[in-house]
């Protein structure tokens, strides 16, 4: 949801097939880096008339776009109501006090106050506590030699955490996953879908009255942590309403989960397809930090993030005026190859990887080290089984363009592996 102008910018002759918007086609969403070389070889900014918003993909492009333009992308009641999507005022009022959606100061002031509550010393302290959750989660399918490394492990473990995170009962885990994934689904998809808003309305307002509650009236609800974190940050005697502390609590709810369980499937389908890499890794568990990075770039879990223009720019030969939509593709720029040699091959040893997938500049992943952190023990717990290979179903993406994540990742281990063995973990698909 972008509020944009109504001004289209004079269309020059394009090729018309070539678009950000065919990875609605689940084909060219399966493998969406062919569309991406296109775009950024043929199309680097080009004005999507499909999605009404310019498109950027080229690495130093999306670098300016994060750096130049202005995050406060949600529209207000009046843009809403033009558009015909009054029934999105809810969601709207919640997203305009989140800091992803916000400028300087009004961002700078929720950033630093969350910043007081979400501390390195808080992440650092479930380090433990991700290793137990992945080691019981492993130990439950562990006889069986065979388990589906998204829903046995990618998605309960970031659930877990962040329920954790927030103070929140584990009881209450899978309700918020349910409703953090039916939020997710407008959030992170373009395609405008009238029939999903009920349920994304649903998933607002239970949420809401869930954290109202917990804040309100159910302290047996409410464990110390992020969430009595930002009622108590305080910072010269400035303090979050709780109207800011729900609406923040709930982009680091859904912005933590999704995201990181999708992190965890992409790293182990990306490591064992890549048999000379899961090598390396069993013989230096050292590089599992650096194989994490890889695989963000390599296959971001977010594909593109938006903005609106702030003054007229000049990008790539093109004038962007001023509160034009523009779509940053981080997961285009990761691949470029003007930045990463070899782009499409995975190199745990790559040098300099400044990828994106964490977004740039002011904006930067508040929930970074935790993602990474979780992840980094989730592969090297995985590494520890023996003889791991991919089963051969055929991988299904989720169908949301926003999101490149993996809706099963059946595998199976056992036995002692040698190292043809390995070799042939990474070709069985
Ligand atoms: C692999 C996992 C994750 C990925 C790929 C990811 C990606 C991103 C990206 C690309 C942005 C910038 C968006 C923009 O500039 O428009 C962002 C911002 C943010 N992320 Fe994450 N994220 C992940 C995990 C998390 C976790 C675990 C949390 C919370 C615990 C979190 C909380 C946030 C917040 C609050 C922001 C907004 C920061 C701001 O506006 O200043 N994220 N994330």
């Amino acid at each position: 949801m972008t509020a944009t102008t109504n001004t289209a910018p004079p269309q020059r002759k394009r090729d018309r097939s070539l678009g950000l918007y065919r990875l609605l086609d689940p084909a060219v969403l399966a493998d969406p880096y062919p569309l991406y070389d296109r775009l950024r070889t043929e199309e680097p900014v080009y004005w999507d008339a499909v999605l009404h918003a310019w498109v950027v993909t080229r690495y130093q492009d999306v670098v300016t776009v994060l750096q130049r333009c202005s995050a406060a992308r949600t529209p207000d009641a009046d843009h809403l109501a033009t558009m015909g999507l009054e029934a999105f005022n809810p969601i709207a009022n919640v997203l305009q006090r989140q800091m992803i959606f916000m400028d300087p100061p009004g961002h700078t002031r929720i950033r630093r106050l969350a910043s007081s509550a979400f501390t390195p010393h808080r992440v650092e302290r479930l380090r433990h506590h991700i290793q137990e959750i992945t080691d019981s989660r492993i130990a439950a399918v562990r006889k069986s030699g065979r388990m589906d490394v998204v829903t046995d492990l990618a998605v309960p473990v970031p659930a877990t955490v962040i329920a954790e995170l927030h103070g929140l009962p584990e009881g209450d885990r899978e309700q918020i996953h349910a409703w953090t994934s039916d939020f997710a689904e407008v959030i992170g998809n373009f395609q405008f879908n009238p029939d999903r808003i009920p349920q994304a309305l649903t998933a607002m307002k239970e949420l809401t009255g869930y954290f109202q509650g917990a804040i309100r009236g159910c302290p047996h609800h409410l464990n110390e942590g992020l969430v009595t974190g930002l009622l108590a940050a305080e910072d010269r005697g400035d303090k979050l309403s709780e109207e800011d502390v729900i609406a923040n609590s709930l982009l680091t709810m859904s912005g933590g989960q999704e995201t990181t369980s999708i992190l965890i499937g992409n790293s182990a389908l990306t490591v064992l397809r890549n048999p000379d890499q899961l090598r390396m890794l069993r013989a230096d568990p050292s590089l599992i930090p650096a194989a994490i990075e890889e695989v963000l770039r390599f296959e971001s879990p977010i594909q593109y993030t938006a903005r609106l223009a702030a003054e007229d720019i000049e990008l790539g030969g093109q004038t962007i005026r001023k509160r034009q939509a523009v779509m940053a593709v981080l997961a285009a720029a990761n691949r470029d190859p003007e930045r990463f040699p070899n782009p499409d091959r995975m190199d745990i040893r790559r040098e300099n990887n400044r990828h994106l997938a964490f977004g740039w500049a002011a904006h930067f992943c508040f929930g970074a080290p935790l993602a990474r952190l979780e992840a980094q023990i989730a592969l090297e717990s995985l590494l520890r089984l023996p003889n791991l290979h991919l089963d051969s179903a055929p991988l299904v993406w989720h169908d949301n363009q926003g999101f490149r994540g993996l809706k099963s990742l059946p595998i199976t281990f056992g036995e002692a592996q040698t190292g043809a063995e390995i070799d042939r973990a990474g070709g069985a698909e």
